[in-house]
């Protein structure tokens, strides 16, 4: 198995430092475009295999997409991180290029592997993916929901006062602060219904809590956060390489499904070796529905935008 992480930033490392740990690949490919990083991280890395105890060969390339040949799985997290005060979609403009790029350059190398884009606007970043690879869907995952979801046990656990790994709980729709939907009708403890926990006003908090998770951090690190992201981008991949078929929240595109079509958004998925296998039906409620509609309408004019760039 070859994994290559684009991009070499605290997200890309901290992504690839995840799955060297994890051992899924033989061999993993860190590349970026600014000349050492991506050398200098990975053989950072490389020298904590005798205490970390794992054996994945990291391999840092500045740009040679050459080292990325062959690769199973791409994880794409180039581009600018958000600074404080500012929306993921603000970064359209810069970011479109790099990913548009990117995903050309590997696909000549690489003509088999599964895309998980991470780069945001996330939702955006991955329907320009799809568009601009032309590959069959199902290898084009956009990462948002797991991170959101993670989010949003951790919210509910302060607010219950349990363990966030007794919580269920995902967050539909759009990876950005106004368009994600944290289904808390849906979230239970060990099975029960968190609002045998929590009022209908600390449900509304949680979820406005974990709708600007990434904001929040964005504003007290100074850039956008990389634990929580590059782990629950290593975790997507993990259920990849050993198609483990868990369900995870992801942008996939949407063909009809969830009432939407031409759009990639955040929707339960299978996960396994084929990439996104299979889209489970979470039976929306209206309100719930009329959430996702609303949540569909501002990815799409996000998507708008790209055809007003040159790319
Ligand atoms: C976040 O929410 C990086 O978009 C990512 O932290």
């Amino acid at each position: 198995m070859k994994i290559t992480v684009v991009g070499a930033g605290a997200v890309g490392a901290t992504c690839a430092d995840n799955i060297a740990r994890r051992e899924l690949a033989e061999e993993l490919v860190l590349l970026d475009i600014k000349e050492g990083i991506a050398e200098g991280k990975s053989m950072d890395m490389m020298q904590t295999t005798t205490m970390c105890g794992f054996d994945t060969k990291i391999i840092g390339s500045t740009n040679d997409y050459a080292k990325t040949a062959g690769s199973d799985v791409v994880v794409i997290t180039s581009g600018i991180p958000r600074k404080p005060g500012m929306t993921r979609e603000e970064l359209i403009g810069t970011n479109a290029s790099i990913v548009k790029g990117v995903t050309e350059n590997i696909l000549k190398h690489s003509p088999n592997a599964i895309f998980v884009v991470i780069s945001n606007p996330m939702d955006t970043m991955t329907y320009l993916a799809l568009k601009s690879s032309r590959l069959p869907k199902n290898r084009i995952i956009g990462m948002g929901g797991i991170l959101d979801s993670a989010r949003f046990k951790f919210y509910l656990s302060h607010a219950i006062g349990c363990s966030a790994n007794d919580l269920h709980g995902v967050v539909i729709g759009g990876h950005g602060d106004t368009t994600m939907i944290p289904l808390t009708r849906l979230a239970t403890l060990n099975g029960l219904p968190v609002s045998n926990f929590l009022s209908e006003e600390q449900l509304k908090q949680v979820a406005a809590d974990t709708m600007v998770g990434g904001a929040t951090l964005t504003k007290l690190i100074g850039t956008s956060a990389w634990y929580a992201p590059g782990a629950a981008g290593a975790i997507l991949v993990e259920s990849i390489v050993r198609d483990e078929k868990k369900v995870f929240t992801c942008c996939v595109s949407l063909e009809g499904e969830y009432g939407q079509k031409d759009i990639c958004l955040g929707v339960p998925v299978v996960i396994g070796k084929n990439g996104w296998e299979k889209i489970i039906d979470y039976k929306l409620n209206a309100e719930e529905q009329d959430t996702f509609n609303k949540s569909a309408e501002a990815v799409r004019n996000m998507n708008a935008v790209l055809s007003t760039l040159t790319l």
